[in-house]
């Protein structure tokens, strides 16, 4: 996919204000659909969110994820204030949520290193299409040199399911490494 920024992006720092979304580029997939991508979800894509978690059709979705317990039965309110930046990626066609990806402060282990978490998901049909590399390597890097910071350098970790494959290779494509001490017999903990 090739993401091209948009220009004169206003100033702004992570986390956004709750529904408070901006525009920061636009991509076009290897099929030649067209997509926007955002900083932040509006009211219109968090309901998107909320109604995508609770699809039970969506096995991987369920299998992988908690999201229907955060997204779909919990309040999205609740999990903002865990100053987590949502992105989004939004088919321009259809508007609907093709992917999101989110990342946010939480410690990892006992070390004082300045850990962030990192989540990813894409939506059928838009998953399998090979949008998601580019898309988080993208906003990956939006968010380390955007959120508040206390200057020590942003470590990223992520949790991803023993089983899991599509997130693993993922997460291995843009740089991050099992850290075995912090993995378990159900997940594995990715670090970059
Ligand atoms: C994990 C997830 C975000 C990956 O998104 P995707 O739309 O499959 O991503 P892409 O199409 O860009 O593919 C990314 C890479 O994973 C590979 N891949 C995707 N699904 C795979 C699978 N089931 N088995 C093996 N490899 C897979 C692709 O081949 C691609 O590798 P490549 O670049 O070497 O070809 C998506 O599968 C998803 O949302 N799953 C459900 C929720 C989830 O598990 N989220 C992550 C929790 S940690």
């Amino acid at each position: 996919m090739k993401i091209t920024p948009q220009n004169n992006i206003p100033g702004f720092s992570l986390p956004l204000p709750i529904y408070n979304s901006i525009h920061i580029a636009d991509a076009i997939g290897r099929d030649g659909e067209e997509f926007g991508v955002f900083i932040g979800l509006d009211k219109k894509y968090a309901e998107q969110l909320k109604q995508l978690s609770l699809d039970k059709k969506d096995v991987d979705l369920q299998k992988n994820t908690g999201d229907k317990k955060r997204f779909g039965e919990g309040l999205y309110e609740d999990w903002y204030k865990k100053n987590r930046t949502p992105f989004a990626l939004v088919h321009k066609q259809t508007d609907i949520l093709a992917a999101i990806a989110w990342f946010g402060p939480e410690p990892l282990l006992s070390n004082k290193a300045n850990w962030h978490t990192a989540a990813w998901r894409s939506y059928n049909p838009f998953r399998g299409k090979g949008l998601m590399k580019n898309f988080t390597d993208f906003v990956m890097n939006i968010y380390t040199q955007n959120v508040k910071n206390t200057g020590s350098e942003i470590k990223l970790w992520i949790a991803v399911k023993r089983g899991n494959p599509g997130s693993f290779k993922l997460a291995s494509a843009l740089g991050f490494q099992v850290l075995e001490e912090a993995s378990d017999e159900f997940s594995l903990v990715m670090t970059k």
